[in-house]
């Protein structure tokens, strides 16, 4: 347990970081003890009533610090606790304390026991500038703020990095330190950063903890599909970015723009909670990655598609307990672990590998499919030889989506779902699309060169239906694909109980 002397002293140590203040000079200002510092780094003890003077000093010092520095006034409405779990991710938190107090958002933070191992108290309360608290049995904390306190001085929760293990002690109820204290304690809104290794998050204990999480209103965000700190290991787990945090956070704290659906607004809707429901025993099949259409058998055309957005959907598909088959053009990303992929080249091995794959629950077709192949396709390389350049005569591929969408009812996919490139007009060409190839959603995206969309990490979708358009926020491609399979998953379910 920690003492309350070194428990001062990490908080004093916070303060000297923040402040520029020496540590001789902290103690002659704070209790009349030049040595005060030194002593307590040697390991120290001090009396309760000496804390108190020292904590005392610390307050009034902040109160009179210059604006920008503390948010003490900061409205109730505004204020985050952090708790920050065991992981090598928790160092994201450093930075992810700095941006939302540039945003007004007060921050105090909750570490565990194991996220001392990867970051220091004093980093995190240089940042935060408040007390960092750590220990549950703590006499002089719970004697001063107690676990309910720090609930109640929150409005939201923010759990981050969440291990596998601090999802479970929340799902199971547990309180057997301070951080699960506060989490079984509360009844402030509570936003979980999942971040583990892919193998551990698509663990069937971390699936069902995960669910109850759910169906008990906690709200999600992440993990993103990438590489792991672990080399060769990749998928679902690593911590959303900075950006994302902060936009889910922002969200539940009701400061977002009024017109862009926040994932609270989503996730409220009855029909749409995230992950709500499980694909478990159902088949999803997804189309992904550009394809390549030979002009000889050196050369090829192709598009700029990365396949990370058809990858996410087949990841996501997986967590929900969907039986997934992926048919995938060429990448360079890695499969996701416990999809089925089958690896294609053409359009037309496409069709063929997604024809073989029906029957299927739900397809969402995300391949950037060549609209063209060369006619005639030459059998040896096309030799330059002095002569003109070759002239290509190009003829219309199979369109994929359209094809399986006109399929007979029962061999037809009962949620059919294609992606629309656009550079103008999003959702008016995405909507013509839908009618056109007979689709049930189109989730519409501007690819104009400047977006940075085609190959990059994040999205800015339309879901376009029948019934109107749902417009989300710019987001990871991954949190795309957990909004998009949970209302998948929901619409599934609906036309299942219809039927
Ligand atoms: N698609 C397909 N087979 C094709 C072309 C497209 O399955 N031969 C699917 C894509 O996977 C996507 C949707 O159709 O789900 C729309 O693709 P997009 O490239 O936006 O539209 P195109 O049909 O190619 O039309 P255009 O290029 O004229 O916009």
């Amino acid at each position: 347990m920690i003492s309350t002397g070194q428990a001062l002293l990490s908080e004093i140590e916070a303060f000297l970081a923040e402040s520029g203040v020496t540590a001789t000079k902290f103690g002659l200002a704070a209790v009349n003890d030049g040595h005060l510092v030194g002593n307590l780094r040697k390991g120290a003890s001090v009396t309760l009533k000496t804390a108190d003077r020292v904590r005392g000093y610390i307050e009034r010092a902040r109160s009179r610090a210059p604006a920008g520095a503390v948010s003490r006034e900061t409205p109730a409405t505004r204020r985050v606790l952090l708790i920050i779990g065991g992981g090598i991710a928790a160092y994201k938190c450093l930075d992810l304390i700095r941006r939302l107090r540039e945003r007004g958002i007060a921050v105090r933070a909750v570490m565990t026991r194991a996220a001392k191992e990867f970051v220091t108290p004093l980093s995190v309360g240089a940042l935060s500038n408040d007390r960092v608290f750590t220990e549950l049995f703590d006499l002089d904390d719970e004697r001063e703020i107690g676990h309910i306190r720090l609930s109640r001085e929150a409005s939201l929760i923010v759990v981050a990095p969440a291990t596998a293990d601090l999802l479970a002690k929340m799902a199971g109820g547990h309180a057997d330190d301070l951080a699960s204290c506060v989490l079984t304690a509360t009844d402030k809104p509570v936003l979980v950063a999942p971040a583990m290794n892919p193998r551990m998050w698509l663990n069937p204990a971390t699936r069902r903890n995960v669910a109850q999480l759910q169906a008990d209103g906690i709200h999600f965000v992440g993990p993103n599909v990438g590489e792991m700190a672990e080399r060769g290991e990749a998928g679902p787990g690593r911590l959303a970015e900075v950006p994302e945090l902060v936009e889910a956070i922002e969200g539940l704290l009701g400061s977002r723009s009024v017109n862009v659906p926040s994932p609270r607004r989503i996730e409220d809707a009855p029909s749409a909670r995230w992950g709500g429901r499980s694909l478990a025993g159902r088949h999803v099949l997804v189309t992904s990655g550009p394809t390549h259409e030979p002009i000889d058998p050196v050369r090829y055309i192709a598009n700029r598609s990365s396949g990370k957005q058809g990858a996410a959907i087949a990841a996501e598909a997986h967590a929900l307990g969907a039986r997934v088959t992926l048919v995938s053009g060429p990448t360079s990303i890695p499969d996701p672990p416990g999809v089925t992929v089958v690896h294609v080249e053409s359009a037309r091995d496409m069709l063929q590998a997604v024809r073989d794959a029906l029957p299927a629950d739900i397809a969402v077709f995300a391949a950037a499919v060549a609209d063209w192949r060369v006619a005639g396709q030459a059998t040896e390389k096309i030799k330059k030889g002095g002569k003109a350049a070759p002239r290509l005569e190009l003829v219309e591929n199979p369109d994929i989506l359209k094809t399986i969408a006109a399929e007979r009812p029962g061999r037809r996919p009962p949620l059919v779902i294609g992606f629309a490139a656009e550079t103008q007009n999003v959702l008016e060409y995405a909507d013509r699309k839908r009618k056109a190839k007979g689709a049930d959603w189109i989730v519409a995206n501007d690819v104009s060169p400047g977006t940075g969309i085609m190959g990059g990490d994040r999205n800015s979708v339309h879901i376009v239906t029948a019934q109107g358009v749902e417009s989300w926020p710019e987001l990871d491609k991954t949190e795309v694909a957990r909004r998009l399979v949970a209302l998948a998953a929901a619409r599934l379910a609906d036309i299942a109980a219809a039927t």
